[in-house]
């Protein structure tokens, strides 16, 4: 009998079987089909390596002592001293935790507590702004904050509207800047994912917008939620994207590189102020949200290895040598007529392939992506968009395995 398991994102009627993984280790998936280079980090979230030790032991550790409980109203140390050490590790300001367990909940719960900052005070700002190409998350909020198209098309009847303002991309900073300064007075929030927006092609705009986008929010008091469920942890070159435009949000969403990739836990970040709001003898004003699994002990010991890990380790410049040698991969590309649109943002490289039909239902994402899993390598292109977004373990030989395939790709579909 075949699989009765129905997988994320996959067209059943026209995808072989799924491929069976059995172990992982570094940058290496043992497979069914023999072992598999993670050129994606396994949906962007593996940052060190598959397995690094010092998470594996910590989750090892807190299986033996506490494997789950309730956190309304009780709490644990992996989460007390967790959120101590990411309150010290993310951008300053940012001074309250709450825990959930994937990025799209990390992003919901970041706009209600957007929008009970307002109610609680009494002021009717529920509007919220989005970009263009965005995405963050698939449940019926995030999908109404991310770009419309043929993935939420079905649901569009639920989805609420947003401001949208045009993707920031060179050249067209000044239009989307006008229409934030125009809707920014009566909103409750900008939610943006900073400086590249993944699922939406891995489309970078500069850290110059971004500041002035976090200028206008503060002005009109609307405010900035930064989503760097993908951004986060040393993908774009810095610990998370908002430090390269010298800003802090008022919320921050983590997920996938917060445990390291390793179990799923998220966590969202606030000001003060955020909390505050809720802050009373009402019990009305309470922040209604949870999920049973919040704060989970194991998925916490892991993310505080995870920070360990940065602490104790040279990640950043780990990072920075990966950033470095994508970029030099990159060149021959450049002036490839094959490829265009070839660009990098810290361990993110990304390029398009020219070809006649370029959607994201284009046949061309699944022809490449069999033609890489037959090569031993997981990329997983956007349409037509291939990008290569490895842990930071990388060797630079795993990374020529990458990019000739690549190369060999443009000869075979460019
Ligand atoms: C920027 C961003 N936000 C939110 C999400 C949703 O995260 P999850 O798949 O963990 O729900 C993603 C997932 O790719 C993302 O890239």
């Amino acid at each position: 009998m075949s699989s009765p398991i129905w997988h994320p994102f996959t067209q059943h009627a026209l995808t072989p079987d799924a491929t069976l993984v059995s172990r992982g280790e570094g940058a290496w998936l043992d497979t069914a089909n023999g072992r598999m280079l993670d050129a994606i980090s396994s949906w962007w979230v593996i940052t060190h390596g598959h397995r690094h030790p010092k998470i594996v032991e910590a989750i090892r550790r807190q299986a033996d002592l506490l494997d789950q409980v309730i956190f309304a109203g009780f709490t644990h140390q992996p989460a007390e001293e967790l959120a101590r050490a990411l309150v010290e590790f993310v951008p300053p300001g940012l001074s309250r935790v709450f825990y959930s367990d994937s990025g799209s909940t990390a992003v919901e719960v970041a706009l209600k507590m957007a929008l009970g900052f307002w109610k609680n005070q009494g002021k009717a700002r529920s509007r919220i702004i989005a970009l263009e190409h965005a995405y963050h998350g698939d449940t019926i909020g995030t999908m109404s904050a991310g770009a419309r198209g043929v993935f939420n098309a079905a649901y569009e009847p639920l989805l609420f509207d947003v401001v949208r303002l045009p993707f920031p991309g060179a050249g067209h900073e000044r239009q989307s800047l006008e229409l934030l300064k125009a809707a920014a007075s009566n909103a409750a929030a900008l939610i943006a994912e900073p400086l590249i927006l993944g699922a939406g092609g891995m489309l970078i705009y500069s850290p110059d917008v971004l500041r002035d986008m976090a200028a206008i929010c503060r002005d009109t008091g609307t405010l900035l939620i930064a989503d760097e469920v993908m951004t986060g942890f040393g993908r774009t070159g810095t610990r998370f994207a908002c430090e390269q435009a010298e800003i802090s949000p008022d919320i921050l969403c983590l997920a996938k590189g917060l445990s390291g990739g390793s179990l799923p836990l998220a966590a969202t970040l606030c000001r003060e102020e955020v909390f505050t709001a809720h802050y009373s003898s009402d019990r009305s004003r309470t922040f209604f949200h949870s999920s049973s699994f919040t704060a989970n002990p194991i998925a916490c010991a892991a993310a505080r290895a995870n920070l360990e890990i940065w602490r104790q380790e040279p990640v950043q410049a780990r990072v920075a040598a990966l950033a470095q040698a994508q970029e030099s991969r990159l060149a021959r590309f450049r002036d490839d007529p094959r490829f265009g649109n070839v660009r990098r943002l810290g361990t993110i490289a990304a390029l398009d392939l020219k070809v006649p039909d370029a959607g994201y239902l284009a046949q061309v994402a699944p022809d490449l992506m069999q033609f890489f899993h037959a090569k031993g390598i997981l990329l997983r292109p956007l349409g037509n968009t291939i990008y290569v977004l490895p842990p930071y373990c990388v060797t630079a030989a795993e990374l020529d395995l990458v990019y000739d395939a690549i190369l060999e790709a443009g000869g075979k579909f460019g």
